[in-house]
């Protein structure tokens, strides 16, 4: 059977993606401080993320993931938590209504801190200095100070995740995510655009609903879904010395849970079976992702399924599939074939970005919205034509107009604007009108999906 885990058994594993730290003594003082701080989420919620994830993998809701590549701490200002916020609430909104589904919200956000990267080293003309690895571990700045790994960057990303988490919690409970304020979601930049018509046209159409609703006696007080909802925070588990700190006994149930986050993933560098970022998370109770890119083997999947969700609970382990738009055919239907003969219980949520970036003429890392359409669109066909749920999506997205992914109906990017605003600090994400418009065709296919799957049940009878 497997080894007994505890919260530091992870440290004796092979591991990938640590950064060098010259003080150890002080990183130590740092992760030991923040051991004995409060926990950022409770596990009772990651435990209701777990169960609406199962209600994904039975194909009665749908995921929505999305936030910054990386979060940083310039950006800790109250406008851009709540553009990001409400983004995200927008395509949910569009997809429960266009899509008739209910949506699981999560965010990427309140911990996305640390960086896995492709290089040790960045180089600059004769300057070479340690790849940028995250806010949590050194600075973007290109210099020798910067890039040095700092243990105090743990507890400032500890204490902005806390103060994000907290204003997230406040809008998702504290009535600004109410239904009835769906007009006043809009992000004044995209007013003029084909997506801000068709947002405000379904919102429109969700008004009469809620009359409707209301007049039948159905009301805020009745369903408080109307008024709130349930938001959930996640991020890559990378840093392992900041994830161990925060792991903590659930004094309801007796198990770990990993309080940093309700929802953790483990990246596609990283998830070798045998090594460190797998042994701290299948030891915690949260519900965890796992990145699928293409060097992903079958006989990895299936000892990393049996490592990560030994019981084979519902809800427990989703499948962020990232390939690229060109290898999803390839790649995904061996993927599932494997999932289905061995009876794995899993969530299939696509991430559409991290396999099509392409750097543009003028030498930006960037990504075509057509490529990121057209792999969504084939992850659903492919999940179609194999009988099982296309569950969620993963997307890196943020409520700023930012020109950092190529094309868009409205206001498209082009190469010679992607200079205009590039802001991110690590990959480009969706602007909001890139994000609305995917959600809107993403809808469209999953109400498309569901009534192939109705006709297919009315025929079988
Ligand atoms: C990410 O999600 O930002 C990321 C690095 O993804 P992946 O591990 O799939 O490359
Ligand atoms: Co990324």
């Amino acid at each position: 059977m497997s080894e007994r885990w505890s919260p530091q058994s992870w440290r004796s594993k092979p591991i990938q993606q640590v950064p060098e730290y010259r003080d150890q003594a002080l990183l130590q003082q740092v992760e030991e401080r923040l051991a004995s701080y409060p926990p950022l989420v409770f596990a009772g919620e990651a435990r209701q993320l777990k169960r609406d994830l199962a209600d994904v993998a039975a194909g009665k809701a749908f995921l929505l993931q999305g936030g910054d590549c990386a979060e940083s701490f310039e950006d800790f200002r109250p406008n851009i938590i709540r553009d990001t916020f409400r983004v995200l609430l927008q395509m949910a909104v569009v997809l429960t209504f266009g899509g008739q589904t209910p949506v699981v919200k999560v965010g990427r956000i309140a911990g996305q801190y640390a960086k896995p990267r492709s290089s040790n080293v960045e180089k600059i003309g004769d300057i070479e200095l340690p790849a940028y690895r995250g806010d949590i571990i050194n600075g973007y700045a290109f210099d020798a100070v910067s890039r040095e790994p700092d243990p105090a960057r743990l507890e400032t990303a500890y204490f902005h995740s806390a103060s994000k988490l907290n204003l997230l919690r406040a809008f998702a409970q504290g009535g600004y995510a109410d239904l009835h304020k769906v007009h006043q979601w809009t992000l004044k930049f995209f007013e003029d655009s084909p997506e801000a018509k068709k947002y405000e046209e379904l919102a429109n159409q969700l008004d009469q609903t809620l009359a409707f609703m209301q007049a039948c006696g159905l009301n805020a007080t009745t369903a408080p879904q109307i008024r709130e909802t349930d938001f959930y925070t996640s991020h890559e588990a990378l840093l392992l010395g900041y994830e161990q700190a925060l792991t903590r006994v659930d004094s309801t149930s007796g198990n770990w849970y990993d309080c940093s986050a309700h929802f953790l993933w483990i990246g596609d560098r990283t998830r070798q079976p045998d090594h460190a970022h797998v042994e701290f998370l299948r030891g915690v109770h949260n519900p965890l992702g796992l990145k699928c890119g293409p060097s992903l083997t079958d006989e990895d999947l299936i000892r990393l399924v049996n490592t990560l969700n030994p019981a084979n609970e519902p809800g427990r382990l989703t499948l962020i599939v990232r390939m690229g738009y060109d290898k999803v055919d390839d790649n995904l239907p061996r993927l599932i074939r494997t999932v289905q003969r061995e009876g794995f219980n899993v969530v299939w949520s696509c991430d559409p970005m991290h396999g099509n970036t392409i750097k543009s003429a003028t030498g930006y890392k960037t990504r075509p919205l057509e490529r990121i359409l057209h792999e969504v669109k084939r992850f659903m066909a492919v999940h179609q034509a194999e009988g099982t749920y296309a569950g969620g999506v993963h997307l890196e997205l943020t409520g700023q107009e930012v020109t950092e992914c190529l094309g868009g109906a409205a206001n498209a990017v082009t190469e010679g604007s992607l200079s205009d605003r590039y802001h991110t600090y690590c990959d480009p994400r969706l602007n909001a009108a890139q994000a609305l418009e995917l959600s809107f065709e993403l809808a469209d296919w999953l109400k498309q999906a569901r009534s192939a799957q109705q006709a297919a049940a009315a025929a079988a009878q």
